[in-house]
């Protein structure tokens, strides 16, 4: 962080943090090209970037205990509290997986069960209140095999963006934006057009 002291004035400006969530197995498929676009123009913005790839580490399956709900933390000791504070000192996470069954991978639900405590608290009646400020904002990227319009009317794309929007929604962040590339079997390269998409993004929610 840099502080300026301009006489009275003091004016803090604070380098803004990106967490890139990488949610997919193949690290040179679509969806991770997708999300280095994003790593890259984060960057250029100044953004201070961290890249976690799920697959590399170790995140175990949530036992319904229920005492993150009090705690604000999950009691199982594994890769998760370095996972938990990035996503709390984050002001954009990107979250990035394929579209697997109109749902997310495994290894991404089972973050999203295992972090349920750190973004949410129960109220007495049951309903929950984020934990997350709502300056803090989250992007989705998905791919999928179907193509436009059936992504839709299948509820393939429809699916897994739920599914990311659920959890991240429920926290009390903002959402910056969407992307979603259909039909990914006859599609060799990633149209401009997406790419330039997910740059845009990244740009506005500075
Ligand atoms: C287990 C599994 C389930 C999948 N389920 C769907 C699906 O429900 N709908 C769909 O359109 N594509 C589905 N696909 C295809 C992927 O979404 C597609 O290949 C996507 O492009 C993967 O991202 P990548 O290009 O980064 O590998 C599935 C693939 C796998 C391996």
């Amino acid at each position: 962080m840099c502080v300026l002291n301009l006489g009275k004035a003091r004016c803090s400006l604070k380098t803004k943090k990106m967490l890139a969530i990488q949610a997919t197995p193949r690290k040179h498929g679509k969806v991770a090209s997708m999300l280095d676009t994003a790593v890259q123009q984060g960057k250029s913005c100044g953004y201070d970037t961290v890249v976690i790839d799920l697959y590399e580490k170790n995140i175990q399956y949530c036992t319904g205990c229920m005492a993150c709900r009090s705690q604000g933390r999950c009691v199982i000791q594994d890769d998760l509290p370095g996972i938990a504070a990035l996503l709390q000192e984050s002001d954009l996470i990107v979250l990035a997986a394929p579209t697997w069954f109109a749902n997310v991978p495994a290894v991404l639900k089972a973050l999203f069960d295992r972090i349920a405590g750190l973004t949410m608290e129960e109220g007495p009646t049951g309903i929950p209140h984020g934990r997350f400020k709502k300056e803090q904002k989250y992007m989705l990227i998905t791919a999928c095999t179907t193509p436009f319009p059936f992504n839709y009317l299948a509820g393939q794309s429809s699916g897994c963006i739920r599914a990311m929007r659920e959890v991240l929604h429920t926290s009390g962040m903002t959402m910056a934006g969407k992307v979603v590339l259909s039909g990914t079997k006859n599609k060799k390269q990633i149209p401009e057009k997406v790419l330039n998409k997910i740059r845009k993004i990244v740009r506005k929610s500075l």
